[in-house]
């Protein structure tokens, strides 16, 4: 869980710096592994803006989590050279067979399923990334058997 006395640490630790946001919420998630939302009015506070502009730059990044992941993660890739070798239907594959929509965690905390815009890896779309290893020319079949490695 997240502890409001690091949040403060994590935000004194940026004092006085000039665009601390984000590398305060690096250090967040770093610290959490996702930026809890009760974090953003003590930074909005902190930097003297808006919690709503906190709360924007939090959602605006892809890498920011907004809660815990499961213990697993799998990110699909859903950028252009992926998306024209079958990305739409392998993400569709994925979210069907675990229950979830991209973005979600599945209800046992097992599996994150997330979006990711280009894995460096478009010569054998389509990519994913699976507890931060790589995998290419994924097709359904392939992406079965990344799904049984995770079962538990
Ligand atoms: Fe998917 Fe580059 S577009 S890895």
């Amino acid at each position: 869980g997240w502890n409001a006395d690091v949040v403060t640490e994590v935000i004194a630790g940026h004092a006085g710096q000039e665009g601390s946001l984000l590398p305060i919420l690096h250090d967040l998630q770093e610290a959490f592994g996702y930026i809890p939302e009760a974090a953003e009015p003590m930074i909005a506070q902190a930097l003297n803006i808006s919690r709503a502009e906190v709360h924007g730059v939090v959602t605006f990044y892809h890498d920011f989590r907004h809660e815990p992941a499961g213990r697993h993660v799998l990110k699909l890739c859903r950028a252009e050279a992926c998306q024209s070798c079958g990305g739409d239907a392998l993400a569709a594959h994925a979210e069907q067979k675990l229950g979830v929509k991209l973005g979600e965690t599945t209800g046992d905390g097992r599996v994150t399923v997330e979006a990711v815009y280009c894995l460096g890896l478009c010569a054998t779309a389509p990519s994913a990334m699976i507890n931060g290893r790589l995998v290419g020319r994924l097709n359904d079949k392939k992406l079965d058997k990344l799904l049984a490695e995770v079962a538990r």
